[in-house]
């Protein structure tokens, strides 16, 4: 999610090019917004289930209990930290949060900042207090730090406590999940965006559970390691207006020239998403190239290097490549505010990077975070939001702006295409998708072609970045005859959903069940549901299961594990959902595994964790024997 901080910081010093202006992002009054988009009015929640981090030798009701008020770590700058009480300055009214539990990054370093680094980070505090103060709650710290979304500590492999049921036998392997959790708290502006990628581990063997929380070692991480400080700016939240942008500019680029950073190292963070192919284990952010890691023996996690794949890789690489079942192939691409603004590639089963296939035909820079395969397409949209550097430079507004004149298209290119002759495009009005759920082709009597796509359409989508609160999200399922140029559309669900899922075995082919979480409001997730596309046909809402995880109780994204995956006639939902949840009544995080054939998702174990593990992004489960493979002899980059 971290969409262009490299490629924007390329885009200024590389290319004077003007980039296509779309329209100043719009944000409306929270009421009105509310009052337009009504969502309470679609939602179908049904009754919260067991809260999840009840503890059974508790006697006291979660819902009651007070949050706790550990202090967080006093930033070295004016801007207060998240547990003030003062309310900020803002144009609109916050989300409401609460206090925060947070633990110091033990991690970080007793360095004492150079001199030069001492008056620079004097002049940015000065930009920070004086010229470009965090005024909007989605890039204010007290905000975007409060509750479960404040930092944690690195925490070395530590046993857990199933506190409830048992961890099913056939359960070997490790869940990992990506997510934000900055290095140093920020002295200005931050975004959910911006944190430095922290892997959250838990290795189950044996009916036991440990749990591990490790960094990515980027080099923007072992930069401002090393130097004891921020040094990077965030990109998302730290340019703001023209004399904002400005200031910041200049003190990136004194920075730089003070030898502080070096931009061909990259600058990403790493924090969206992993990916496992040919054997080996990426974390994940599109504004940089991947980052390999590992899983020790004893369950640690490791940073192998950045990697450019032989130097066939370049610049950056989306955080959703997507895995064939079958082949082992990866499919992948890099999108960014220069043209080519849409670059397609591929790596075979052996992890070999192919040729890029430039997108000429993709004619302005559009927010593309993630797309779709089927057996022989690969899909790509072209939403209504813009990546637009220079209305956040010029006008203060966001990098990702919405444009209300855009029809949204679909892009349409065999997946093995050597160039992007093949590519055709079909008009999908309001189709404005951030993930993408899977994708198929079918044939009829015919010889008809048809792609089938089912992903998460944002109704909202002007509120994308700054008021995520305001995003409600339908399931659609999209068809599209290749033949007629026909497209058809049709909602799964009414609820807000989002952070969708399958059996990872059924990517490219047709598939009956979906697994997605429900946004009340978003980034929160309050629970998970199980869609049945067969119900679709009937016109019916979708939803065959649900689980809602209780007050005060948030989880994420859901990721299913097939209870034998090596069985061909396996049920495709024979299996379990995973996902980290959190109580924040209680500031206790939690492990949970679902059972995804129950109607109720019932939770088949609960394990309590050692250390709170912050709301994040994306991730996935894999065997052991599988991850333990992964020991890298490619060529690493310098970080
Ligand atoms: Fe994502």
């Amino acid at each position: 999610m971290e969409a262009l901080s490299s490629s924007f910081l390329s885009s200024i010093s590389q290319s004077k090019r003007s980039v296509i202006v779309s329209k100043p992002f719009s944000s409306p009054s929270p009421s009105s917004s509310t009052r337009g988009l009504n969502i309470k009015a679609v939602r179908t929640e049904g009754e919260p289930q067991t809260a999840i981090n009840s503890s059974p030798a508790s006697t006291t009701p979660s819902a009651v209990r007070k949050s706790p008020k550990t202090k967080i770590p006093q930033p070295p700058s004016p801007v207060p930290h998240p547990t003030s009480r003062a309310q900020p300055k803002t144009t609109t009214s916050p989300p409401k949060r609460v206090p925060v539990k947070s633990n110091k990054p033990q991690t970080t370093p007793s360095v004492q900042p150079s001199v030069p680094s001492t008056l620079l980070n004097a002049v940015e505090d000065v930009i920070n207090t004086f010229i470009d103060p965090p005024t909007k709650p989605s890039v204010d710290p007290r905000f975007a730090l409060s509750d479960n979304f404040a930092p944690v500590d690195e925490l070395p492999p530590t046993e857990c406590e199933v506190i409830e049921g048992v961890l099913p036998s056939c359960l070997d392997g490790v869940y990992i999940r990506n997510g934000p959790n900055p290095q140093f708290l920020p002295r200005g502006p931050y975004h959910l965006f911006d944190g430095d990628g922290m892997l959250h581990s838990i290795r189950i063997s044996n009916g036991k559970a440990t749990l591990c929380s490790r960094y990515v070692k980027t080099y923007k991480y072992m930069t401002e390691r090393e130097a004891g400080t921020s040094v990077f700016p965030n990109v998302f939240s730290g340019f703001n207006g023209l004399v904002g942008s400005a200031a910041r500019g200049s003190l990136a680029a004194a920075r730089f020239i003070a030898g502080q950073f070096n931009l061909d190292n990259g600058s990403g963070v790493a924090n969206t998403s992993l990916a496992y192919f040919s054997n080996r284990l990426y974390a994940l952010g599109e504004s940089d190239l991947p980052y390999e890691v590992r899983l020790t023996p004893n369950g640690d996690i490791e940073t192998i290097g950045r990697t450019d794949f032989d130097g066939k890789l370049f610049m950056s690489m989306t955080a959703h490549p997507k895995i064939d079942p079958d082949t082992g192939e990866a499919f992948a691409f890099r999108s960014g505010p220069i043209p080519p603004f849409l670059t397609y590639f591929r790596f075979d089963s052996k992890g070999n990077k192919q040729a890029d296939v430039p997108i000429f035909s993709k004619l302005q820079p559009s927010f593309l975070h993630d797309f779709a395969i089927t057996n022989k397409y690969a899909i790509f949209p072209d939403i209504q939001i813009g990546m637009d550097p220079m209305e956040m430079i010029l006008r203060g507004g966001s990098p990702v702006g919405f444009d209300p004149g855009k029809v949204s298209r679909v892009g349409i290119i065999p997946r093995y295409a050597k160039d992007d002759k093949d590519m055709t495009w079909f008009e999908v009005p309001g189709y404005n998708i951030i993930h993408a759920t899977n994708a198929w082709d079918e044939v009829d009597n015919n010889g008809n072609e048809t792609i089938v796509m089912v992903a998460p359409n944002i109704l909202s989508a002007e509120h994308t970045l700054e008021r995520m609160d305001l995003v409600h999200a339908l399931i659609e399922k999209v068809r599209i005859n290749l033949n007629t140029g026909v497209v058809s559309r049709q909602p799964l669900s009414a609820r807000n959903l989002d952070f969708a899922v399958i059996n990872p075995a059924f990517v490219a082919k047709e598939n009956r069940y979906v697994y997605a979480a429900i946004g009340e409001p978003m980034p929160k997730i309050v629970g998970v549901v199980k869609l049945d596309l067969s119900v679709a046909q009937h016109r019916r809402e979708c939803t065959v299961a649900s689980r809602i995880y209780g007050p005060g109780c948030y989880g994420g994204e859901p990721f299913f594990v097939a209870r034998d995956p090596d069985d061909p006639n396996a049920d495709e939902d024979d299996g379990y959902l995973m996902s980290y949840v959190h109580n924040e009544n209680t500031g206790e995080s939690r492990f949970i595994v679902m059972d995804a054939k129950s109607p109720s998702l019932d939770i088949v174990a609960s394990v309590k964790l050692p250390q709170r593990v912050p709301y994040g992004f994306h991730g996935l489960f894999r065997c052991i024997p599988c991850y333990l493979q992964g020991w890298s002899n490619r060529r690493m980059l310098k970080v």
